[in-house]
C-alpha cells in the first residue's frame, strides 16, 4: 500500500500549520523543511507535532530537516517559504524578496521531488506560482497556487455569520488573483441551493464581498503578521484532493491559456483537483461586471509577472 508523503517548505507559521493539518488528517508522512539556519526550528516543530500522534491518534511520521534530499519521493510539496506581510504592506510589496526565495526553492524541488504535485502559498501568490512553474519546468497540471480555497472560505465564513447558518451549507465561487481585486461571485453563491440574494439584502452581500477581499489584511492589522490557520487549512484541503484522488472542484490559481480569456497566466479559477493534479478547468459564464472585474484582476496578475520576468529574464 502506498503511503503518501507531503513535504512542506518553510517551517514558519503557515508551513508548520500545514504540517499540523496534514498530520492530524493522517494524509501521509510529513517532512517540514527550512533553511540550515532554521533547521532546529523545523526539527523542533516536527518533533513537537509527532508527539501529538498518541493523543490525536495519527501514525504519520513527521520529520524536520534542512536537507532537500529528505523531500525525495514526495507526492505533494507545499511551498510556504518567503516573508509574510507586516501591517501596512500589500502582498505585492513582498515580490522582490519572495521571488528569489521561491525560485531557489523551486530549483531544489525540481531536483529532489521531480514527480511531485506542487502547491504554492508564498505571496504575491499568482506571481510566485508562475515563478515556480518556470523554475521547476513542471507540467501545468502539476503546479498550482493556493488562494481561492482560502478566499472562498473567508467569504463563506462571513456569509454564514450574517445569515446565521452553518458554514457547511454555503457553496460559493470566487475567481481571479489573490489580491484585494479578487472576484467573489454572489451570483454563483448559495445556501444549500438557495441563492444568497433570497436570504440577504444587497448591502450585506456587498459587505461580505468586500470583507472577503481584504480578509487577509484584516488579520495582518490585528496581529501584525499574515494569517496562517486558514491559509494552511486551505492548502491541505488541496493536498487531500490530490492524494485521495477526490476530484473536488476547488478554486485554484491554475494555468489558463484560453480559459476565461487569461492568455497564459496562473489565475484563480475553479478546477477539478484529483490524482493527476489539475484535471480540468471548469469555465463558467460571466456576465456584466463579473467579466470586467475578472479582466482587472488578470491585468494585475500580469503586472506582477512582468516584475518577475524583469528581475529574472530566464523565467520569461
Ligand atoms: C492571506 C495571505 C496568506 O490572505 O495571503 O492571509
Amino acid at each position: 500500500m502506498h503511503r503518501a508523503k507531503i513535504s512542506v517548505i518553510g517551517a514558519g507559521n503557515v508551513g508548520a500549520t500545514c504540517a499540523h493539518w496534514a498530520a492530524a488528517k493522517e494524509l501521509g508522512d510529513v517532512v517540514l523543511l527550512d533553511i540550515p539556519d532554521r533547521e532546529g526550528v523545523a526539527r523542533g516543530k516536527a518533533l513537537d507535532l509527532l508527539c501529538c500522534g498518541p493523543i490525536e491518534r495519527f501514525d504519520s511520521s513527521v520529520i524536520g530537516t534542512s536537507d532537500y534530499k529528505d523531500i525525495a519521493g514526495s507526492d505533494v510539496v507545499i511551498v510556504t517559504a518567503g516573508l509574510p506581510r507586516k501591517p501596512g504592506m500589500s502582498r505585492d510589496d513582498l515580490i522582490q524578496t519572495n521571488v528569489r526565495i521561491v525560485k531557489s526553492v523551486s530549483e531544489q524541488v525540481r531536483e529532489y521531488a521531480p514527480d511531485s504535485f506542487v502547491i504554492l502559498v508564498s505571496n504575491p501568490l499568482d506571481a510566485m506560482v508562475y515563478t515556480a512553474w518556470k523554475a521547476t519546468g513542471f507540467p501545468t497540471n502539476r503546479i498550482v497556487g493556493q488562494a481561492g480555497c482560502l478566499d472562498v472560505a473567508r467569504f463563506r465564513a462571513f456569509l454564514a455569520m450574517e445569515i446565521g447558518c452553518s458554514v457547511e451549507d454555503i457553496s460559493a465561487l470566487l475567481l481571479g488573483g489573490h489580491g484585494d481585486d479578487m472576484v467573489p461571485l454572489p451570483r454563483y453563491t448559495s445556501v444549500h441551493g438557495v441563492p444568497i440574494s433570497q436570504l440577504l439584502d444587497n448591502k450585506t452581500i456587498t459587505a461580505c464581498v468586500d470583507r472577503a477581499k481584504v480578509g487577509g489584511g484584516e488579520i495582518v492589522k490585528l496581529m501584525g503578521t499574515s494569517a496562517y490557520y486558514a491559509p494552511a487549512s486551505a492548502s491541505v484541503q488541496m493536498a487531500e484532493a490530490v492524494i485521495k484522488d477526490k476530484k473536488r472542484i476547488l478554486p485554484c490559481a491554475a494555468y489558463c491559456q484560453s480559459e476565461f480569456g487569461v492568455g497564459g497566466y496562473f489565475v484563480g479559477v475553479p478546477c477539478v483537483l484529483g490524482g493527476s493534479g489539475v484535471e480540468k478547468i471548469v469555465e463558467v459564464e460571466l456576465v456584466g461586471d463579473e467579466q470586467k472585474l475578472m479582466d482587472e484582476s488578470i491585468a494585475h496578475v500580469k503586472d506582477l509577472v512582468r516584475v518577475v520576468t524583469e528581475m529574472f529574464p530566464e523565467l520569461s
